[in-house]
């Protein structure tokens, strides 16, 4: 059978790049088409050189385009990335374009859609300022209702914390000296509170297993994780040759932290807490019976915490 054309969305990005990643290494199954804005920048060449093939696209365009740059798809892996415009609405927007987009093209047979879950439904109302869950719940829920030939053939796939988080944004998951010179890490979680966890350079490895199982996970929502850990369990697993403290803080101080520290804005700061405020007033919700548990998908092997800071060289040792 001649190699299948698999178009990503993000190829250049954390998710999407994992997934080019591992396809690539069948040339013999997989033919990748890399989605981005810039074809010409260094990310998008590097995965040219690697045997992808670049095309330019930008999800706001809207759907004609994007059916352009979807022809000839058997498999479609689709992302929004919220964080760019940090607009509900125009992630809604690019999700629903993608679907639309999606549902046009006769040659395809398998979905892929980067999700999270409902906020307000799963903390039964509580919780509704987290933007950039639920605009992704209502593209899923847009699709289930308005394209059901298309739902039919799709995979929703939830995703966790990224163990990454620590490299991309150190000082947010990585304690610092605090004014006694102590390396505190600061969190509005309670030590034992867990949230879900993953490699996200793993999303590859999922993606493929999810294309090779042919009809299985069709309309399934799998949960990817591969460990429920709390920051206080990770700060300790780090190995830090010289004194760490985990300290608890308010979703206030949290908050202020993410306006003053990280620059972001009130919104966007109280749609960070309250979805960390979920796990701790609700639990590891990922781990509910609705999801396929992506830890539990036969030949699936995830990285967990000790693999990941062995791999990048963690613990980093300060003296
Ligand atoms: N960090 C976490 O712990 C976490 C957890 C769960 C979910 N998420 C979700 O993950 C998503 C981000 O995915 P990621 O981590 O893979 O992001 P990333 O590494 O920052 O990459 C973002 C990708 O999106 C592409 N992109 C952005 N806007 C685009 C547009 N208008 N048109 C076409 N492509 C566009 C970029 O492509 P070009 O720049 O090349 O065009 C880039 O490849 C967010 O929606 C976030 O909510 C993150």
């Amino acid at each position: 059978m001649a190699p299948r054309t698999v178009v990503v969305i993000g190829a250049t990005g954390l998710q999407g790049g994992s997934v080019v990643s591992e396809l690539l290494q069948r040339p013999g199954t997989y033919k990748v088409r890399a989605l981005t804005r810039e074809p010409t920048k260094p990310a998008a060449q590097s995965l040219a050189a690697r045997g992808a093939e670049v095309r330019r696209a930008d999800l706001d365009v809207g759907a004609d385009a994007l059916a352009t740059a979807f022809s000839g798809a058997h498999a479609i892996y689709a992302l929004t990335d919220f964080w760019q415009k940090q607009s509900a609405s125009a992630e809604i927007a690019q999700g629903k374009s993608i679907a639309d987009a999606a549902a046009r093209i006769p040659t395809l047979k398998h979905f892929v859609w980067s999700a999270l879950p409902d906020p307000e439904k799963l903390s039964g109302g509580r919780f509704l300022k987290v933007n950039h869950w639920k605009s992704k719940s209502l593209v899923t829920e847009y699709i289930q209702r308005e394209k059901p030939d298309l739902w039919a053939k799709t995979t929703t796939i939830l995703f966790p914390n990224y163990f990454e988080n620590c490299i991309t944004s150190p000082e947010r998951y990585l304690p610092v000296p605090d004014a006694n010179g102590i390396y505190t890490l600061s969190f509005l979680h309670s030590p034992d509170t867990v949230m879900p966890n993953v490699a996200i350079a793993d999303t590859g490895k999922l993606v493929r297993i999810i294309l090779e199982a042919g009809s299985e996970y069709f309309t399934k929502t799998i949960a990817f994780y591969s460990q429920a850990l709390s920051e206080a369990e990770k700060l300790n697993a780090l190995g830090y040759n010289i004194p760490t403290q985990y300290r608890k803080i308010s979703a206030d101080e949290f908050q202020q932290i993410l306006e003053s520290r990280d620059g972001m804005s009130a919104e966007m700061a109280v749609d960070f807490t309250e979805q960390l405020l979920i796990f701790e007033e609700f639990g590891n919700i990922y781990a509910r019976e609705e999801f396929v548990q992506a830890k539990e998908i036969p030949g699936l092997t995830l990285r967990n915490w000790a693999d990941f800071i062995r791999e990048n060289k963690f613990p980093v040792k300060r003296t």
